[in-house]
């Protein structure tokens, strides 16, 4: 049964079952608060579904609970940042904190993360870099899931690409994309609960077209508009891969299945400080022209409205932040046993706890 939590809660819940896992208690509050704000994005795929895999993967000794994690500045607008195999959304958390000094300094900072893990929604950071006044974009390789056009072997992950800017107003211009036709979380999402997916999104095991949410687990995701998504992915993987000194080309550690194989995935961030460049007084005033001469484009049937990207997720965000998150009983039988099995209390006595 479905059952839809305050955000209190869950938070109590998960910074204790990461804090059980090894996190301290300020890192655990980060892997929580970037699960929750996926979820309140409505990309549940990568809220906190993930609580079990990233916990396991902590106490296991595959991702280290307390990473040494190091920054060097070879020149003066270039950041590298060595993950030491940290929780993803730790290690990306402390690389945008320090970029944003680079980028307040220096008026532009790029930043290289290597050796990390899976960073959750990309929006997280990119949001924050945003508030802080920077044009940002961020991105991360992911472990294979996705062939490249015209294969169909899994040697690309779905590579999201994170793109936002200030904007005077509050309407978000935050593009948050995968390089897939659909994030890899919705396809595991449609397996565990034995649903369809629609066509043009995966190819099965032995590269046919598949509408079969479990037979696409299987296989491969396809990139987004053929030949370009694969570009796209490319090119992240240069930035993130290459670049970052880490794996690349399909040979990431899987998530799910490899828990000796550090996941070595690698990220990537360009932050421009508006106010340090030529248009720092003008440019949210510009971006707001631009959007509004966008929205007052004649609708097309079936439309009735224009979105910037971001403005579905943040409507989301707005209601969900009043309303509670909606959790499938699956997820939280998940979420039960991962916690009994870390000695915590089981998600489903706090909810039963806040119902009396
Ligand atoms: N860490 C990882 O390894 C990883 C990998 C893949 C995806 N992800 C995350 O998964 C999440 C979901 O990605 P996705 O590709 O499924 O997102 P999506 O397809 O739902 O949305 C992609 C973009 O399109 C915009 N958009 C959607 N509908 C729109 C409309 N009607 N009008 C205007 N704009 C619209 C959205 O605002 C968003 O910016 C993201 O947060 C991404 O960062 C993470």
């Amino acid at each position: 049964m479905t059952e839809t939590l305050d955000l209190e809660t869950i938070r109590e819940f998960s910074n204790a079952v990461f804090q059980a896992a090894g996190l301290t208690v300020q890192d655990a509050e980060t892997v929580t608060d970037v699960l929750i704000h996926a979820d309140l994005r409505g990309h549940g795929s990568h809220g906190l579904t993930r609580i079990p895999i990233y916990a396991e993967r902590i106490k296991a000794g595959a991702v280290k609970a307390r990473p040494d994690i190091k920054f060097d500045r070879p020149s003066p607008g270039v950041l590298v940042v060595d993950g030491d195999n940290g929780p993803g959304p730790v290690v990306s958390l402390r690389a945008l904190e320090a970029a944003l000094d680079v980028a307040r300094e220096n008026g532009v900072c790029v930043a290289t993360v290597g050796h990390s893990n899976h960073n959750g929604a990309g929006s997280f950071y990119v949001e924050k870099a945003v508030a802080a006044g920077c044009i940002a974009i961020a991105m991360t390789n992911a472990p294979p899931s996705m062939t490249v056009f015209g294969g169909r072997q899994a040697v690309l992950g779905t590579n999201p690409i994170t793109f936002g800017t200030p904007i005077t107003g509050d309407t978000p211009v935050l593009l948050d994309m995968a390089t897939s036709v659909v994030a890899r979380g919705k396809i595991v999402e449609a397996a565990k609960r034995g649903e369809a997916i629609p066509e043009g999104w995966a190819l099965d095991a032995d590269g046919k077209p598949t509408t079969s949410g479990v037979a696409a687990e299987q296989g491969v995701v396809l990139p987004l508009s053929g030949p370009k998504g694969s570009a796209l992915a490319i090119m992240v993987e240069v930035l993130c891969g290459v670049l970052s000194g880490g794996r690349f080309a399909g040979s990431l550690g899987n998530l799910y299945s490899d828990f000796v194989t550090p996941q070595d995935v690698g990220h990537f961030m360009l932050l421009i400080d508006v106010s340090r460049t030529h248009v720092a007084d003008t440019h949210g005033d510009r971006v707001r022209e631009l959007v509004t001469a966008l929205k007052d484009c004649a609708l097309a049937d079936g439309f009735d409205a224009i979105l910037m990207p971001g403005e579905l997720e943040k409507g989301r965000e707005d209601r969900t932040r009043q309303a509670g998150i909606e959790l499938p009983g699956n997820v939280i039988a998940d979420l039960d046993a991962i916690a009994t099995g870390l000695g915590c209390a089981p998600l489903s006595g706090l909810i039963k706890e806040v119902v009396q």
